[in-house]
């Protein structure tokens, strides 16, 4: 079950917020009495309560926003109580001094906004002598692994218990709470109004990660990365698992470098079997894992990890995925790319997987990087040719790859190719798929050229995934859909 906060400062927003979600399936509401602005009248919000309802009124020195007396404020959740709210919510240090009465269930509860205490075990302890009908345990993360010990005291607690890491990394313990045996996890009633670092939106929760279908079995997936919260990957795997009906989750997981090792050897613990991997990782993993596919062996990157029964297997599902969508767009000639020159911009891990899978098809790679030495290196290690940034328009090719950011959201008014360069032969390929219509896919297609968009390659690399990660054919149409809807937002 979700408890969906609402924080509105008007009394009428906050009835409306809440008859708005329980027509939208919510089952416990959470009302943030320290949002509102001027006299609180509980009575009215609680005769009115569609569903049941969480009376929480947060001080400051916990992250909300009452202002106002100490005494008021625990008269406002004795009234709460007396009023016959389904639950109060009451912080560890004033539960003991306002005793339970009549039905109200109470939640006793902790906050640190600063880091997750390494006596959680003993918190813990202490609130469950309290009276409490639920624990619940807010802290924030620090590190990846804060999530690990959160989940554990879910896991171990004899008293019900909601336990949630806060901040960006600690996302994946609001997701992952009920796997764990907590009775409810929190969400947001609006994505753009969170009230707790790292909260999620109830719609996010509820058609992104199905969060009422995760089991204590649900097998879990997710994509490393540093940052993550702009990642599509959760969006097009959930997406997928839904659709197969695969009782599996992805989560958004951010690792930061110093974290990786112990992170890569702690995850099964939370019920981890496969993982993507993305920037800044795709380097760092190769050196951790016990065995590797072929194109990981020769490029030394990698971006799927599979946890198998004799230890972690590492595969490159970019170079292939970056082929696929390339040959797709040609004539059905095996050997169309032999001896035709692809110039590549950018001397990165997309410029290296893709001048890869071009060698291995016999094609003259050029690589054009604005830090001559990073293009030069990455020439040396494939041995193929570097040439300086400025010097990209003298090449003559046939296919065009841009492996550099430039033109991904919100930089979408610029390219790294000229449009009046672009001649209608080149097949023009944009690795950058947020948007999918770059600039310099647009001025292609106007110039008549034919285009490969960055959409195609994350897709088809999401699909070969998914294959190693479920053993099972993906939904590719499904994905692609959802991944044009997603990037076509982002677009605006
Ligand atoms: N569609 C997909 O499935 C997929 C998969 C992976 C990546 N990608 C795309 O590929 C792009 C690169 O990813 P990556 O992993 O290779 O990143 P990366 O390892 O950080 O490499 C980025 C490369 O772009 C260059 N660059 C950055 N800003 C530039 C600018 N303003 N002008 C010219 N060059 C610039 C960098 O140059 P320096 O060496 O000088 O820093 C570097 O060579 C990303 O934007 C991503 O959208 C797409």
């Amino acid at each position: 079950m979700l408890c969906v906060s609402i924080g509105r400062s008007r009394h009428r927003h906050m009835i409306s917020a809440h008859r708005h979600l329980a027509e939208q399936g919510a089952q416990l509401v959470e009302l943030r009495l320290d949002y509102i602005k001027g006299e609180i009248q509980l009575k009215s919000l609680l005769e009115q309560r569609p569903c049941p309802t969480v009376i929480t009124c947060r001080r400051e020195q916990d992250g909300g926003k009452y202002g106002r007396s100490e005494e008021a404020r625990q008269a406002l959740l004795r009234m709460a109580i007396a009023e016959q709210a389904d639950y109060v919510d009451l912080e560890e240090d004033i539960a003991a001094g306002i005793p339970r009465y009549g039905s109200t269930k109470r939640i006793v509860s902790f906050h640190d906004f600063r880091q997750t205490p390494a006596d959680l075990e003993d918190l813990h302890a202490r609130m469950c002598q309290l009276d409490p009908d639920i624990v619940k345990v807010a802290t924030m993360a620090n590190s990846p692994l804060d999530n690990f010990r959160m989940l554990e005291l879910i896991r171990n607690a004899r008293v019900p218990t909601v336990g949630i890491c806060m901040g960006e990394m600690g996302m994946v313990s609001r997701i992952l709470a009920g796997r764990f045996g907590a009775p409810f996890s929190f969400a947001t009633f609006h994505h753009e109004r969170t009230l707790a670092p790292g909260q999620l939106s109830f719609e996010e929760m509820r058609d992104i990660y199905h969060y009422d279908q995760i089991q204590t079995d649900s097998t879990v997936y997710g994509v490393i990365a540093d940052p993550i919260r702009q990642s599509l990957s959760p969006l097009i795997h959930n997406t997928a698992f839904h659709a197969k009906e695969i009782n599996a989750v992805y989560v958004p997981l951010r690792v930061p470098r110093e974290h990786l090792n112990e992170f890569l050897v702690r995850a099964p613990q939370i019920g981890i079997r496969g993982l993507s991997v993305t920037i800044p990782h795709k380097e760092a993993v190769v050196n951790r894992v016990q065995k590797a596919d072929r194109v990981v062996l020769d490029i030394g990157a990698a971006n799927t990890l599979i946890y198998e029964d004799d230890g972690l297997m590492a595969y490159n599902t970019d170079s292939r995925a970056a082929m696929d969508s390339l040959e797709a767009q040609m004539p059905a000639d095996p050997d169309y790319l032999q001896d035709k020159t692809a110039l590549v911009l950018g001397a990165g891990g997309a410029a290296k997987a893709i001048a890869y899978g071009l060698l291995r098809r016999k094609a003259r790679v050029v690589i054009s990087g604005r830090t001559p030495e990073r293009a030069q290196q990455l020439a040396d290690k494939l041995s193929c040719e570097a040439i300086p940034w400025n010097a990209r328009y003298h090449v003559d090719c046939s296919v065009l790859v841009n492996c550099t950011p430039v033109g991904m959201h919100p930089d979408i008014d610029n390219s790294p190719y000229e449009k009046h360069h672009l001649k209608p032969s080149v097949v023009v390929f944009d690795t950058v798929y947020n948007p999918e219509n770059t600039l310099l896919i647009k001025n292609a297609r106007s110039q008549g050229c034919q285009v490969v968009t960055g959409v195609e390659m994350f897709v088809r690399q999401a699909v070969l995934q998914f294959n190693l990660f479920t053993g099972k054919s993906a939904p590719d149409e499904l994905m692609r859909k959802v991944l044009k809807r997603a990037t076509g937002a982002a677009q605006l």
